[in-house]
């Protein structure tokens, strides 16, 4: 049995890479290999895009897809070994994931860290908690600290992208830089891509970002990082515009300097780069609207990109080749 949780749980990237831009050019390709297989997706937060994308990939490759908002429509949920439950939480975890294991084939959850307590947060108990209890392949739709789907998502986009341009005589310049923000957001979007743009291997990786904001070198190491975001976008191919609260003093706004927001005369020094987002953003705090309804914009492509991540992902595990 395998979960997906991180690029670590990825045999051979560069063929999950390929296996989604086959699912892109032929949607339906393998509409028989789901069938009769149903997938759980529980959300323990909000979510737009992973939500419908994962339902979109389930169902091209002829799986149900069963939604539950545990957030606002199931019990309150305990994940504490050994907790004594005289608070608020109504049911274990070690009670309810193995009755989702006798519903579902795969179960898929999205979780957020509460930044407050960078130890348990790290620790990602909620996602291995329903590993460990579950019984069944577990796909994080985002963890407390990583975004696997969305992280191969920008890893495809960016393949893609680079597919349509003249062969580079050099690997091609990715930066990752912080943007403002008017709330303290999680670091995982940050660390995933970092952790997959380390392990796709393809790329310059640059980091750029204010001092204080140092992400987990765990997931950074390999990148070049720096506190200058001029010299970072320097002849830069993709910029990846991404806000995170601080990693060391948890989960807070230090500088949140709009100096830091990517506008289009900041994009004049790069290589005509593409600029990505996760989304959502937060338009003229993050990225101007210039950038974003400009052609350096590869967001809406991006966005579109998460359906053949998530098929190729679910069509992995139902092939048990992930
Ligand atoms: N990028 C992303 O995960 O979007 P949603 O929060 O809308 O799923």
């Amino acid at each position: 049995m395998k979960h997906f949780t991180a690029v670590t749980d990825v045999a051979h990237l560069p063929t999950l890479i390929q296996n989604a831009l086959a699912y892109k050019t032929n949607p339906l390709m393998h509409r028989g290999l789901g069938a009769g297989k149903r997938i759980g997706l529980l959300f323990l937060n909000p979510s737009m895009r992973t939500r419908l994308s994962t339902q979109v990939a389930a169902q091209n490759l002829g799986m149900e897809a069963i939604v539950f908002n545990v957030d606002k429509e199931g019990w309150r949920l305990e994940f504490e070994e050994e907790a004594i439950m005289s608070g608020d939480t109504v049911e274990h975890v070690k009670d309810a994931a193995p009755i989702m294991g006798k519903y579902f084939d795969v179960l898929a959850i999205r979780t957020f860290p509460s930044l407050k307590n960078k130890e348990e947060d790290y620790s990602e108990l909620y996602i291995n908690q329903f590993i460990k209890y579950a019984g069944i392949p577990v796909v994080s739709l985002e963890s407390a600290t990583l975004h696997p789907l969305q992280s191969l998502t920008d890893v495809v986009t960016i393949t893609e992208a680079l597919s349509a341009l003249p062969p580079m005589a050099r690997k091609p310049k990715v930066v990752l830089t912080w943007a403002p923000h008017v709330k303290p957001l999680p670091q995982c979007v940050a660390n995933s891509f970092a952790q997959w743009i380390n392990a796709w291997g393809q790329a310059d990786f640059v980091i750029t970002h204010p001092p204080d904001y140092e992400l987990d070198e765990r997931f950074t190491q390999g990148a070049t990082i720096t506190h200058n975001q001029d010299e970072a976008l320097k002849d830069a191919d993709f910029v990846y515009v991404k806000n995170w609260s601080t990693y060391q003093d948890y989960g807070k706004i230090y500088s949140n300097d709009p100096a830091w927001m990517l506008t289009l005369e900041k994009l004049q020094i790069t290589n005509n780069a593409r600029v990505m987002h996760c989304l959502p953003v937060r338009r003229n705090v993050e990225l101007s609207d210039e950038v974003l309804d400009s052609s350096h914009a590869l967001v809406t492509e991006q966005a579109g990109n998460r359906v053949w991540a998530a098929q190729a992902v679910l069509a992995g595990i139902l092939d048990g080749i992930l």
